[in-house]
């Protein structure tokens, strides 16, 4: 339960960051606030497109792999946690869990997740789906969560990141993130990251400049969020989506465009935009086997197996501490 002083918190760091990014220059929002409830739903929809062949690709892995990823945990012996950063509605992870849980295996699922819905949401329906599941949900800040878990629980974990989120930091921020993460694990322990690769640079184009416009409304919806919330008066039909991927750097990245001069009110505060300056919004970072690899050692871990989905779009990665 969050309670009204932690909610106005959110709000007020919610809007402090929304001012100094648009304060900025370039101008940038951070797309950790895409996801409202709104948000949520279209994030779904994305999923569900033609194009978004992320999903597809990772849920082909969890289906077919689930056996090798027990493997990986059988050295656990006495039982372990399975712990997962940004677990959302744990479709892809219910695989594996379902897996466990038919063999009899000995663990403990902590879904983390900023969202309480998603969370209380699985609570409910996870146990229905796999009865013997154990499951303690978590809501908060990856890190910081996960330190709460290593404080009530010392057995071997197993940490899992899907989705490619770690794409949506910079290539420097997923070295930090990883460094961190390395301190609160023990040499045992096992980290399980899903990467997207590199590939032909039209599928990862239009992967995220779908034809439906659904991401186009996707990145729409924080100047919507923005309105509804913080008092905002952005005219939506003045602003585009931009998308843009660079092959070399694997750096997609998506922008919204003013397509007129104009100025915006947030609350008390007046801001100006000039027609054709944008607003960057996201960064969906593709990597390559070496790259992983030079990522990973940077992190101090290092690379103990990849599981690809067939056509090799995807890789979810097994690391271990270096
Ligand atoms: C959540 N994250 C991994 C998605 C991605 O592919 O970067 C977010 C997204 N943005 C636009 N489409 C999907």
């Amino acid at each position: 339960m969050v309670t009204f002083t932690e909610l106005e918190e959110k709000q007020k760091q919610f809007k402090e960051d929304v001012l100094m990014g648009l304060n900025s220059s370039p101008k940038y929002l951070l797309p950790k606030y895409f996801y409202d409830g709104f948000g949520d739903k279209l994030f779904q929809q994305i999923m569900a497109l033609p194009e978004y062949y992320l999903t597809d690709a990772e849920m082909e892995i969890f289906k077919t792999r689930c056996k090798e990823m027990m493997l990986l945990v059988s050295e656990f012996k006495d039982g372990f946690d399975l712990i997962e950063l940004g677990s959302g509605d744990a479709l892809k992870s219910s695989q594996l869990l379902k897996c466990l849980s038919d063999n009899k295996v000995n663990y403990t699922y902590y879904p983390i997740d900023i969202s309480g819905d998603v969370l209380e949401l699985i609570s409910k329906t996870l146990p229905k789906a796999i009865p013997t599941i154990e499951i303690q949900a978590k809501q908060g800040e990856y890190l910081e969560a996960l330190k709460e878990v290593t404080r009530i629980s010392t057995r071997p974990k197993l940490i899992l990141f899907l989705g490619a989120n770690i794409g949506n930091m910079y290539p420097q921020e997923a070295e930090s993130f990883l460094l961190e993460l390395n301190d609160l694990l023990n040499p045992t322990d096992l980290l399980m990251i899903g990467f997207d690769l590199k590939k032909n640079p039209w599928t990862i184009f239009n992967a995220y400049n779908d034809s439906q416009g659904v991401t186009k409304e996707f990145n729409l919806n924080l100047l919507k969020r923005i309105n509804r919330e913080l008092d905002g008066d952005f005219n939506t039909e003045l602003f585009e989506h931009y998308e843009s991927y660079d092959p070399c750097s694997g750096a997609c990245k998506s922008y919204l465009i003013s397509l007129a001069d104009q100025t915006v009110s947030i609350g008390s505060e007046v801001l100006k935009f000039e027609e054709n300056e944008c607003v960057f919004m996201e960064i969906s970072q593709k990597y390559t086997l070496k790259e992983i690899d030079a990522l990973a050692g940077k992190g101090s871990f290092m690379v103990e197996r990849h599981l690809f989905d067939s056509r090799k779009l995807f890789s979810d990665v097994i690391l271990k501490r270096k």
